[in-house]
């Protein structure tokens, strides 16, 4: 591997420099991305190796970020397990029907990763020929309250009403669901990581959406019994629970490698909420790439000084990248990024 930066600071081995890349970096700020967009629909992109390799390798060559993520998304395992997708261009993505009965629950297939998702393997495969050892290659799954959160409200929602109104009226319905996507999720991280991905990343989107007690029962067990069962042969795996900077302490002992943080979480003092045993990854505000390449740079400054000195810390936004950002703001922050963390390091 030319460049390990990225599996280095997520064991927290010693490296030279802070590694950087972007959650949701292979998308739509990119016009290069949108080139080959115009000529196939997204789906069709994930489904095909080639496209859905180039375009994962792209922000490797453009941006010249220290980690690629392999281009799909987290609602191929709903499909998989038998629901229709759509994503529509204004409204987003669509799941239907949506699941609201036992019935709906049972009727739901146990994917096998290999067959039924076997494009993002052959995905994984092409990426990794592509990327030639340049970068490592990160494979990712929605977490199973994530994804429950879509089956249910059939996309996305404003206020995640009805399987809220599930969770409490009928939480073993609930439960039931999440049981089977957390079979479905692990089986789904151990085929990405034979097929060659070289981190696997946990999203859980939605475990903000909780009070710390529901977040625990519904999301956080779901993801520790996933990260303590799953055969992974040493590949680093990143959980990031997206508004659960309340549960730190408890995030950081689900035996993760890396917590990814969001921006409202002050990434020192979580360094010492989590007492070292896991690394951080973050947390700039994705917004904060509107702003010009100079208050950027200085922003960074902040995080890194936050963070301090040694390994562990795998620089990276506090959520995905947004369309209207800049390819130059992109490049801003990783080339300061570059040049502000060598001291931090030394
Ligand atoms: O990080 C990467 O660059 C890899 C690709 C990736 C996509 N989606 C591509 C995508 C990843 C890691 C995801 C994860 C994902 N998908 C999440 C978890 C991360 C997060 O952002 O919270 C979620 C919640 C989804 C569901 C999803 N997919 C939504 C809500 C949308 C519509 C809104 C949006 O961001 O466009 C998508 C579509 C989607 N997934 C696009 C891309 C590049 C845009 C589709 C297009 O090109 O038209």
């Amino acid at each position: 591997m030319t460049n390990d930066l990225f599996l280095r600071a997520c064991r927290r081995l010693p490296v030279g420099r802070t590694p950087v890349w972007m959650m949701r970096q292979a998308g739509r700020y990119l016009p290069e991305y949108r080139a080959v967009r115009a000529r196939h629909d997204f789906l069709t992109m994930c489904r095909t190796p080639e496209l859905a390799s180039e375009v994962t390798v792209q922000p490797v060559e453009i941006v010249g970020v220290d980690a690629a993520i392999i281009f799909s998304d987290i609602l191929v395992v709903p499909e998989a397990m038998g629901m229709r997708l759509a994503m529509q261009e204004s409204a987003g993505p669509r799941l239907s029907p949506p699941l609201r009965s036992s019935a709906d629950v049972r009727a739901l297939k146990d994917p096998d990763p290999e067959k039924d998702l076997r494009y993002v393997m052959e995905a994984l495969g092409a990426a990794r020929r592509a990327l030639a050892g340049r970068v490592p290659l990160i494979g990712f799954s929605g977490s199973p309250w994530t994804l429950a959160c879509y089956m249910v409200e059939g996309g996305g929602s404003a206020s995640y009403g009805n399987i809220k109104r599930m969770m409490l009226d009928d939480p073993a319905l609930l439960a039931s669901l999440l049981e089977r996507l957390e079979v479905a999720v692990r089986r789904y991280l151990e085929a990405q990581i034979a097929a060659g991905a070289q981190a696997v990343q946990i999203f859980d989107t939605w475990g903000g959406i909780l009070d710390p007690e529901h977040y625990r029962k519904f999301s956080l067990e779901g993801m520790f019994r996933i990260v303590s069962t799953m055969r992974r042969e040493g590949v680093p795996v990143i959980v990031f629970s997206r508004g659960a900077g309340h549960a730190l302490k408890e995030l950081a002992s689900i035996g993760a490698d890396v917590l990814s943080l969001d921006w409202t979480v002050d990434i020192g003092r979580a360094r010492q909420d989590t007492g070292g045993n896991v690394a951080l990854q973050g947390n700039l505000d994705p917004s904060y790439l509107l702003a010009s390449p100079e208050s950027i740079r200085g922003e960074v400054r902040s995080i890194l000084k936050k963070y301090g000195r040694g390994p562990g810390h795998v620089f990276n936004l506090g959520h995905g990248i947004m369309p209207e950002v800049s390819v130059e703001n992109a490049r801003a922050l990783v080339r300061a990024v570059q040049e502000e963390s060598p001291a931090y390091h030394a």
